[in-house]
């Protein structure tokens, strides 16, 4: 089905990276983890390795989060996926792998849960990331009732990802409110806005619900944040906290 404004699909609540910092992001584990929680929605970040397989990173290095070094899209996947990524977070995870689109949406698909792709590209092959995740994520999602939502910081990406599959619905994410950002996200084919929270006010919610798209926000940890974004009517929360907020409500 082709995702608009009016029809959509998606819980107001979205586990950030899988669970937040309760597990090591962006990791099969995270996922179960924050679906442990009750969470029917996952952000994650997915870039391409230097052969072209879409993975789940957030950072454009390795080092923090995973045993690897330099630059994550500089290595094929064969190398990445012999890495741990869990052991930097805690010795419960020792062992964890790099997750690929494909991991991830196999547990998605399989347990009806949405999912949220964030294009996070490698500096320098934005359009290129937009296009393929685009591709890939038609490909595993094809026949199904609800798609993923595709969102970017990178218009590069979201041009990219609009050119290959026109038909996956698109968010344009936000950290400030730059010129033409809500004339752009309309040329860019966007449904949503997905804001840092701190840039919601009335105005700016009156100004994208009157252009037709919704308002998300990212990443709300604490109680009073989200009681101002639902009281100024906004549709998603992305947050970290998956122990202190429970989806249900
Ligand atoms: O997609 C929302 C949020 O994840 C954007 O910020 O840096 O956590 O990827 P970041
Ligand atoms: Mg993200």
């Amino acid at each position: 089905m082709q995702i608009t404004a009016s029809n959509w699909p998606y819980p107001r609540w979205v586990a950030h990276r899988g669970a937040g910092k309760l597990a090591p992001e962006n990791t099969l584990a995270a996922f179960r983890l924050g679906a442990q929680h009750g969470y029917r929605m996952f952000e994650c970040d997915v870039k391409l390795s230097a052969d072209g397989v879409p993975f789940l990173l957030h950072d454009d290095t390795l080092e923090r989060t995973s045993t690897g070094k330099g630059l994550g899209g500089d290595h094929a996947w064969g190398a990445l996926a012999q890495l741990d990524a869990g052991s930097w977070h805690s010795r419960n995870y020792a062992g964890e792998s790099i997750a690929t689109l494909d991991n991830i949406a196999a547990y998605c698909l399989r347990n009806s849960y949405f999912l949220n792709i964030e294009i996070k590209p490698t500096p320098g092959v934005e359009r290129l990331t937009g296009e393929a995740v685009a591709h890939h994520a038609s490909r595993l999602w094809r026949g199904q009732a609800v798609p993923p939502l595709l969102s970017s910081f990178s218009t590069e990406s979201l041009e990219g990802a609009k050119a290959a599959q026109p038909a996956l619905p698109r968010g344009l994410l936000l950290d400030e409110l730059w010129d033409g950002w809500l004339e752009a996200a309309l040329e860019l084919g966007c449904v949503a806005i997905i804001c840092n929270h701190t840039l919601w006010n009335t105005e700016t919610v009156a100004r994208v619900k009157a252009a037709g798209l919704r308002t998300s926000s990212y990443t709300v940890n604490d109680a009073e944040s989200v009681q101002r974004l639902l009281d100024l009517g906004t549709d998603g929360i992305i947050t970290d906290r998956v122990d202190l907020f429970s989806p249900a409500n």
